[in-house]
């Protein structure tokens, strides 16, 4: 177990010594497309088996309390905060992290290419929730305004940017993809 300095929990990095007598479950997910068959603890969160497990480390790992959003990801295509959610809940559905939201040759989606346009990244820590969130929401509703931006990414913090460069970076992305479909 990990403590911060106010004693408060924030997260749980490794096995409890007593973790080979818990009884595993057998859990089957797509993640990104690919398929999985693991042995899961009953308190593994999603964010430790992308993280840990499959090495999928674009995802982050921030608060660990749902409070900052890092740990975002698509589960049966809405987005959820990782870190809350138990793997043994997720046994037969399809999950997308960051790693799976370009297409599978390569290109970017049009979110992280506007994230590069308008300089809407800084340290980067808050990036993959930012753009996955984001994601969700142009795909729901592919026009949106300012404020449904900003209530869109209500769940994901950023300490660097002040937030005006995302919201314009997702504003392109919308407007881009309207252009698209002409
Ligand atoms: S790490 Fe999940 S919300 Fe912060
Ligand atoms: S870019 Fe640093 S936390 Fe958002």
């Amino acid at each position: 177990m990990n403590f911060d300095a106010t004693n408060r929990w924030v997260g749980c990095f490794t096995q409890p010594a007593d973790a080979k007598q818990m009884k595993h479950h057998v859990i089957r997910i797509t993640v990104n497309g690919d398929r999985h068959t693991l042995a899961v603890a009953p308190h593994w969160t999603l964010v430790e088996v992308l993280r840990e497990h499959l090495r999928l480390t674009g995802t982050k790992h921030g608060c660990g309390t749902g409070d900052c959003g890092a740990c975002t990801v698509l589960l049966d295509g809405r987005s959820v905060n990782s870190c809350l959610t138990l793997a043994v809940e997720v046994d037969g559905r399809e999950i997308t992290t960051i790693e799976g939201i370009a297409s599978s040759g390569g290109e970017l989606h049009p979110v992280q290419d506007a994230f590069i346009a308008h300089g809407a990244t800084q340290c980067g820590f808050c990036t993959p929730g930012m753009v996955v969130s984001s994601v969700q929401l142009l795909a729901t509703n592919s026009r949106p305004e300012e404020q449904e931006i900003r209530h869109a990414l209500g769940g994901n913090l950023c300490r660097c940017t002040g937030y005006t460069k995302i919201v314009e970076a997702i504003a392109a992305a919308a407007t881009q993809g309207e252009e698209a479909e002409g």
